[in-house]
C-alpha cells in the first residue's frame, strides 16, 4: 500500500542566522508565499537592507549573536514579536578546513554549530510543549555532517552533533507525546559567503538548495540531503569502508591550509 504523503504550511517562520546565505533566502521564499518571517542574525546592516528591500511583507528582524548569554531571551522577544512559532530553522553556522588543527576555529564551531544550537532547539521544543503546540524545527546541517572529515574536524563532527541531537529529541518527542518535529538537512556545496573564494565540485545555486529545502520540509522529511547528485554522493560515502575512508586523508598530506577564510 502507497504510503500517504504528509504536506504542512506553515504560516510563522523563524530563521535564526539569515542575514546572509540559505537562511535569507529561505526568508524571503517564505514570505514570499505569504508568511510571517523573523530573520535573525549578527550584522544589523543587513537585517536593514532585508527589512528594506521587503517593506510591506510581514517581516520581523532582530540582530543578536547566538553565542551570547542571553540568546534565550532575545528568541523569546522575536518569538512573541512574530506571535508565535510553527517553523523554525538554525541556519546559522561555523567552519573551516581547518588542517593545521587551530584550536580557536575549533572551539568556535563547537560554540555555534553545538553550543547555541542545543539552547535554541531547547528552548523552541519546551515552547511549543508548554502551549501543547505543533512546532517544527529544523538545522541546517552539512553533508560534512555524514562522516568524520580529517579536513574540517569540529566542522565534521559538529554537523553530525546537530543531526544525532535531532534524532534523539524525535525519540524524546514521541515518549512525550509532544507534537514536536525535527529535520535535519544536509546540503552539499551551495554558492554562499561560507565558500566565497574557492571552486568546489557540484556546487548548487542557493535558488536549487532552498527550493530542495523547502520541499522537504514541508513534507515533513527526518533528515534531507540537498540534492539529488548529493544523495548519491552520501550513499556512497556510506558505504566506503571505515579503514579506506581512514586513509582518504592522504590525499591531504602537505597542505597546511585554512579555508575557505584563508
Ligand atoms: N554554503 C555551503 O556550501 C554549505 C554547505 C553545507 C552546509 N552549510 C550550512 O548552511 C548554513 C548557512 O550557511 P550559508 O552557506 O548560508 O553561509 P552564510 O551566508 O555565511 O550564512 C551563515 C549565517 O549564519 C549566521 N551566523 C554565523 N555565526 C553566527 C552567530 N554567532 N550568531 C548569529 N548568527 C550567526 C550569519 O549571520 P551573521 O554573520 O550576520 O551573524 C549568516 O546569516 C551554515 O550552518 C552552514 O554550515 C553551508
Amino acid at each position: 500500500m502507497k504510503r500517504k504523503r504528509v504536506t504542512t504550511f506553515p504560516q510563522r517562520v523563524l530563521i535564526v542566522g539569515g542575514t546572509s546565505g540559505i537562511g535569507r533566502q529561505l526568508a524571503i521564499s517564505y514570505l514570499k508565499r505569504g508568511c510571517r518571517v523573523a530573520v535573525t542574525g549578527r550584522r544589523q546592516t543587513l537585517l536593514d537592507a532585508l527589512q528594506q528591500e521587503y517593506a510591506g511583507y510581514p517581516l520581523l528582524t532582530r540582530a543578536f549573536d547566538v553565542t551570547d548569554q542571553r540568546v534565550t531571551e532575545e528568541l523569546a522577544c522575536v518569538v512573541q514579536q512574530l506571535g508565535g512559532v510553527d517553523l523554525c530553522i538554525y541556519a546559522a553556522g561555523y567552519g573551516f578546513g581547518n588542517l593545521p588543527l587551530e584550536e580557536e576555529l575549533e572551539v568556535h564551531a563547537v560554540q555555534v554549530n553545538v553550543q547555541a544550537f542545543v539552547k535554541v532547539a531547547v528552548w523552541m521544543y519546551h515552547s511549543w510543549n508548554q502551549q501543547q503546540q505543533a512546532g517544527h524545527f529544523a538545522v541546517i546541517s552539512s553533508i560534512a555532517g555524514l562522516r568524520a572529515l580529517g579536513v574540517a574536524p569540529g566542522y565534521s563532527a559538529t554537523k553530525h552533533f546537530q543531526a544525532f541531537y535531532l534524532k534523539a529529541l524525535r525519540q524524546l518527542a514521541v515518549a512525550r507525546r509532544s507534537k514536536v518535529h525535527f529535520t535535519s538537512i544536509h546540503p552539499g556545496f551551495v554558492d554562499t559567503d561560507f565558500i566565497k573564494g574557492h571552486q568546489y565540485p557540484m556546487t548548487m545555486s542557493v535558488d536549487r538548495a532552498v527550493a530542495c529545502i523547502i520541499k522537504g520540509l514541508d513534507r515533513r522529511k527526518n533528515t534531507l540531503v540537498v540534492d539529488r547528485r548529493w544523495q548519491m554522493i552520501a550513499a556512497l560515502m556510506h558505504l566506503i569502508p571505515n579503514g579506506i575512508w581512514t586513509r582518504i586523508g592522504v590525499f591531504f598530506r602537505g597542505s597546511d591550509q585554512v579555508f575557505p577564510h584563508d
